[in-house]
């Protein structure tokens, strides 16, 4: 099972507010990875859900005059509709609430402090509750945090260090010996650099709240919210076999230090296999600053889909319009722009163009001369090495292809049915690529030309000739811009 077997995840969301565009980024990008690996015939487990302890949480529940648990029954399911929503179909969602999980977080606390890694010391730092983590003097910007520009917090409390100075070498050793662990290669090198500086010891327990795991070798301190919520990543699968370690581990920039470094030496304390890859996307900006809900500039799931009135058009926009791993900025214009000249007049016209004249003319199997001008080796190539635009637009490449040959070959005015079954068979090569991207869509086309979408096997079998196959209704609509 091992080799067939692929497990994604996305970071586990703070529930301290809406989810917002951040947040749908890594989701739709990790649903489309996991739909994809399961059209090449994996079995797939894909992970996704809320990290609820910690200062941040508790103290965002406190200003609403809410208990943590109460707070966040509230904003949990919020998660599960957006989700539901954008058509993301994850395996599980974890709560790092869930007893379960709780069980394994001081299972791997203990296993460390036996292992000897974990000792009492005393912490004195500047910390930011909004990123949950302490900063230097050196980190600041003008006395700020650098992420979310507001005053830090000087806190001093005696704490538990977890060892991580002792795993400088190991980490280096285990980064030279896997190179895509840290992905993509452009930011590997800045990690191995400041590992390479030596590290610090890390406080891994906090006394001054006490919405958290408890220790279970001093339960009055409770475990820091980062070590407690890494290993969600282990406790989902735990008990399904095969599925340990992670294939992918999906993140952005910002949190991509506490995977490329906390993670795997917490991992090689208490011996458990290290993720193949952790990948670290970019990040969207909205009129060129940082979109943050912390910062009151955000768009969250509903007002996203809205645009266009089609998650499948936000879900094309964000694997399209970056390639994944860079930064870009955000815009209502770009996304509509993209909804009616690549969806709508391409796409949706093909589709549309060619059942209208089906229905009039009808199809004559043959063979399709237009299957070789699709590069669908090149596209797999592409979606394993993460490359999502550059699979879209050889999809999309192809799409013109068959525009173009309806358009030369003129079906309408000499009713040739061999044409317009080659463009069919094509419109179901192209449906069946796309569905990881848009499912819903692909869904609509396989009905309305008659086949159905398995797995990619279904790419080598013709269309046949016996389907029915109607005009229906357009996919897209036209917005206004
Ligand atoms: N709870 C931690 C993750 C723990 S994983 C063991 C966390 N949560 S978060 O809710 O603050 O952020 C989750 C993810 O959203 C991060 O990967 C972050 O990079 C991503 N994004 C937040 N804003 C973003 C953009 N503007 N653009 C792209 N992704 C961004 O961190």
């Amino acid at each position: 099972m091992k080799e067939n077997k692929f497990y994604i995840t996305t970071p586990i969301y703070y529930p301290n507010d809406v989810p917002h565009i951040g947040h749908a980024y890594t989701t739709v990008v990790a649903d489309v990875l996991a739909r994809w690996n399961k059209m090449l015939g994996k079995k797939v487990f894909f992970l996704t859900g809320t990290d609820e302890h910690g200062k941040k949480i508790a103290d965002t529940a406190r200003r609403e005059g809410k208990n943590p648990q109460e707070f966040l029954n509230n904003l949990v399911p919020k998660f599960k509709e957006a989700w539901k929503k954008l058509n993301v179909d994850y395996s599980y969602f974890i709560r790092t609430t869930d007893k379960s999980h709780e069980s394994v977080v001081k299972e791997m606390l203990q296993k460390s402090f036996d292992n000897g890694d974990i000792y009492l010391g005393d912490y004195e730092g500047l910390y930011c509750v909004d990123c949950e983590r302490y900063y230097t003097e050196k980190d600041l910007d003008n006395g700020n945090c650098p992420i979310h520009k507001k005053p830090v917090e000087k806190l001093s409390e005696k704490t538990y260090f977890f060892k991580l100075s002792k795993y400088k070498d190991k980490l280096l050793e285990f980064y030279e010996k896997n190179p895509s662990f840290i992905s993509p290669k452009k930011r590997s090198s800045e990690i191995i650099n400041r590992v390479r500086e030596g590290l610090k010891d890390l406080s891994i327990s906090r006394t001054s709240f006490d919405w958290g795991v408890p220790l279970p070798f001093d339960d009055s301190h409770v475990a820091y919210v980062w070590f407690d919520a890494l290993f969600n990543y282990y406790s989902a699968v735990k008990d399904k076999n095969g599925f340990w370690p992670a294939d992918l581990n999906l993140v952005g920039k910002d949190i991509l230090w506490f995977h490329a470094v906390y993670w795997p030496a917490f991992l090689m304390s208490v011996g458990l296999e290290i993720p193949k890859m952790v990948f670290a996307h970019g990040f969207w900006t909205l009129d060129s600053e940082k979109i943050s809900k912390s910062r009151g500039k955000a768009i969250g799931i509903s007002e996203l889909i809205a645009i266009t009135d089609s998650a499948d058009s936000i879900r094309y926009f964000l694997c399209r319009a970056v390639p994944f791993g860079d930064d870009g900025d955000f815009s209502k214009d770009a996304v509509i722009k993209r909804h009616n000249g690549e969806l709508l007049n391409k796409l949706g016209n093909l589709v549309s163009r060619t059942a209208g004249l089906i229905e009039k003319k009808g199809i004559e199997k043959c063979k399709n001369s237009l299957l070789d001008k699709i590069k669908i080796e090149e596209i797999e190539r592409y979606m394993s090495n993460l490359e999502l635009d550059k699979a879209l637009n050889d999809i999309f490449s192809f799409i013109d292809v068959c525009n173009e040959y309806i358009q030369e070959k003129k079906p309408w005015e000499t009713g040739d049915k061999k044409v317009l079954y080659e463009v069919a068979d094509s419109i179901r090569l192209i449906s069946i690529l796309l569905w990881p991207f848009m499912p819903s869509t692909s869904e609509k086309i396989s009905k309305q030309f008659g086949f159905s979408i398995d797995d990619f096997s279904g790419l080598d079998k013709p269309l046949d000739e016996n389907s029915k196959i109607i005009k229906s209704e357009f996919l897209f609509n036209r917005v206004e811009d």
